[in-house]
């Protein structure tokens, strides 16, 4: 049997216990929107349709979610019942709809096809997923009547009795899309908040005839519900830990797990050490053999293998194999780093690139240069790209030696085997073979202190 399913997303709400004024599902677990998380596995879990309910600084949250799914729109935020109603034909004809919230993250692809399959072999209407909390304040009670489902009670709906009970609703569910909107036929707000609850929908399915069916999740943590920084503090602990253990179990060393911050769409290759301190996010690829931190930032970058990073920052850079990289060197985006290149300490490379074997150790920029193999930059050298206008680039050769504290103004270009005087700023061409000297002649005044003195 097939196991297809549409999803639902809710995501609308403000968010007003988060105290901040983006919205809620906005918030992030290390690299990525809350609501990133609960599409991507949706997406993984084989949803064939997703619908985004969006509502609360909508053009916000659309432009961050992007193109990669439908969106139904809820002007006022009404409920999570209310909220379902907006995706309205997008649940007409469907045998399986699940609905979840935006401010889920931990959800897994797995746990859903786990739901869809009882859903479908077990027939149902709808299935809830509901889960048994030492602590279940603030969640929607799951009352049953013997093993059956009763009903939903709210929170702040319910009497002493319903409180003491420990299973509660995830917020998580599969649907018959055309008895969900029966059901909406019949749905009040006659209750504490004065909303429209989607989880009344469930006695109102039962109430109809339907089948209602419960999963008790195995992992409460997957359906931690975000309502507050603390409880995204909480989210975020538990994605870290989930993640970290994903590639130390891959054979990457983690020194420090509780110290390291890996974003979950970045994939680093076995026996690769990874120091305390490092924040490594975006779609970032590193290889194998590899020596990254302590401290270093590395953002959408791709490393390749044998390559060492230490207390340095990457963005949308590339580094090739053997290359080292720090202490404290600052990888720009578009930088382009060849084989057993050594980038050292106070450098900084912007949309350039350096073939193998070049250095450039210490106390540079190189901004919108090619540079070719085996240069080997002074002390000091600075690619003066800009005048206040426009950019300009810089051509250096192979095996080109630059001197120390030179200034290559650009456009300029710097031949194959040229040499370039300490202190020397270079303005025009320099060919092959030359040496560029780009500096007065120095002049002593012997005996000057003394006649002065006279
Ligand atoms: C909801 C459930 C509760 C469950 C809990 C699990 C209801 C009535 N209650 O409570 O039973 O235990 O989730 O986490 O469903 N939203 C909208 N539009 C609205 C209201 C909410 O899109 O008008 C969205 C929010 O952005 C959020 C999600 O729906 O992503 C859940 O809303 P929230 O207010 O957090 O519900 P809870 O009080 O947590
Ligand atoms: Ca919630």
């Amino acid at each position: 049997m097939s196991n297809d399913f549409k999803a639902v997303i809710l995501a609308a709400g403000q968010g007003t216990r988060m105290k901040s004024k983006v919205p809620k599902v906005l918030h992030k677990i290390i690299d990525k929107p809350m609501v990133d998380y609960v599409i991507d596995e949706s997406i993984k879990a084989g949803a064939s349709d997703i619908c985004v309910i969006v509502g609360h600084q909508s053009a916000m949250v659309k432009a961050m979610i992007g193109d990669r799914v439908k969106f139904g729109l809820q002007t006022e935020q009404l409920g999570t019942g209310h909220a379902v109603m907006q995706a309205g034909d997008f649940l007409k004809g469907g045998k399986a709809v699940a609905v979840l919230c935006g401010d889920t993250p931990l959800i897994r692809a797995e746990t859903l096809q786990k739901l869809a399959q009882k859903h479908n072999s077990e027939g149902n209407d709808v299935t809830v997923v509901s889960m048994i909390l030492d602590e279940p304040f603030g969640y929607g009670r799951v009352i049953r009547s013997g093993e059956s489902f009763d009903k939903i009670v709210e929170q702040k709906d319910a009497n002493d009795e319903e409180k003491a009970c420990k299973e509660v609703n995830t917020g998580v569910y599969i649907f018959d899309g055309d008895k969900l909107l029966d059901a909406f036929d019949k749905l009040t707000n006659n209750n504490s908040q004065g909303e429209y609850y989607l989880t009344d929908t469930l006695e109102i399915i039962k109430n109809n005839g339907g089948k209602v069916g419960i999963m008790v999740a195995e992992d409460a943590d997957e359906f931690l519900g975000v309502n507050s920084k603390l409880q995204l503090g909480e989210a975020a602990q538990i994605m870290k830990r989930r993640i970290n253990a994903y590639h130390m179990l891959n054979g990457v060393t983690l020194q420090d797990p509780e110290n390291t911050y890996i974003g979950k769409d970045v994939k680093i290759g076995a026996d690769t050490l990874i120091l305390p301190g490092c924040y490594i996010e975006g779609n970032t690829e590193i290889g194998e053999d590899c020596i990254i931190g302590p401290n270093s930032r590395i953002t959408s970058s791709k490393i390749n293998n044998c390559v060492t990073v230490q207390n340095s920052t990457m963005i949308d850079a590339f580094v090739d194999n053997y290359t080292t990289v720090g202490p404290y060197a600052y990888l720009r985006p578009n930088s382009k780093i060849g084989e057993h290149v050594r980038i050292g300490d106070f450098v900084e490379i912007k949309n350039s690139s350096i073939d193998d074997g070049t250095k450039v150790s210490h106390l540079t920029y190189v901004g919108d240069s090619d540079v070719g193999k085996c240069v080997n930059f002074g002390c000091g050298t600075v690619t003066v790209n800009y005048d206040g206008k426009n950019k300009f680039r810089c051509k250096i050769g192979d095996n080109v030696f630059i001197g120390c504290n030179t200034n290559l103004v650009a456009p300029v270009e710097v031949g194959d085997h040229a040499y370039t005087a300490a202190g020397s700023t270079i303005t025009n061409d320099v060919p092959g073979d030359s040496l560029a000297i780009a500096r007065s002649r120095q002049e002593n005044k012997e005996g000057w202190r003394v006649r002065r003195n006279k």
